[in-house]
């Protein structure tokens, strides 16, 4: 499988959604990844439900849901009512992973975990069979814009590594500072899906730009 393309909405134009949500419906773009911030779990306040359930209507790409919240498990059914194709939930922010992983399989999407950039992949290794995707945080969350974690590619080569020696189909995504450079190391070393904000936002021409990125 070639690697996929999930473009971050949080360096989308808010004030102009809908363009924005349009170039990604006819770009090479995989998904559309949803960043949901409660200002606890990370320094900051995104967007939520009212925004989810609009873009349901425009966009016509599957909902990468990457909620960066504390109690996550409060909201496995409001996020399946979007209609969202993948919840990613913080490895830190659930005592009870393997029941929440489950909760969000029994509402019909897809179950990924995230993990920090100080959380060891490792510790995933009792659950990895029961994820469809991991995702690894390349920035602390929070903020779109930020300088790439140089440690996330081999985290990636030691997640692929699991992955092969568990006998499993789960995908490996990746979050933050990705470009040209960043991703195309990601992509070598394991990457199934990458994830862009500000790198396809900032763009001259962010359809150009997520097609060089589906080049990789
Ligand atoms: C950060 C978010 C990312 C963010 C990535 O907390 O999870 O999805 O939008 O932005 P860039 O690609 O600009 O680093
Ligand atoms: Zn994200």
């Amino acid at each position: 499988m070639s690697h996929l393309v999930a473009p971050s909405l949080l360096s989308a134009n808010f004030l102009n959604l809908e363009k924005d949500i349009e170039m990604l419906n006819r770009s090479e773009a995989d998904w559309i990844h949803l960043d949901i911030m409660d200002g606890v779990f990370v320094p900051n306040i995104s967007f939520g439900f009212p925004i989810l359930n609009l873009l349901k209507k425009s966009a016509k790409k599957p909902l990468d849901v990457h909620l960066m919240i504390v109690q996550p498990e409060k909201f496995v059914s409001e996020i399946a009512a979007t209609g969202a194709y993948m919840m990613n939930v913080h490895y830190e922010a659930c005592t009870h992973l393997h029941r929440v992983v489950n909760e969000i399989k029994k509402h019909g999407m897809k179950a990924g975990v995230t993990l920090n950039p100080h959380t060891p992949v490792l510790l995933l290794e009792d659950i990895i069979n029961d994820l469809d995707m991991v995702l690894l945080m390349s920035v602390n969350p929070g903020f779109g814009g930020q300088k790439f974690i140089e440690n996330s590619v081999e985290k990636v080569e030691v997640l692929k590594e699991l992955i092969l020696r568990k006998n499993t189909q789960t995908l490996i995504q990746v979050d933050g500072g990705v470009n040209l450079d960043t991703g195309k190391r990601l992509v070598d070393a394991g990457a199934d899906v990458l994830v862009a904000g500000n790198f396809v936002f900032a763009a001259n021409d962010p359809i150009q730009t997520i097609h060089e990125l589906k080049s990789l």
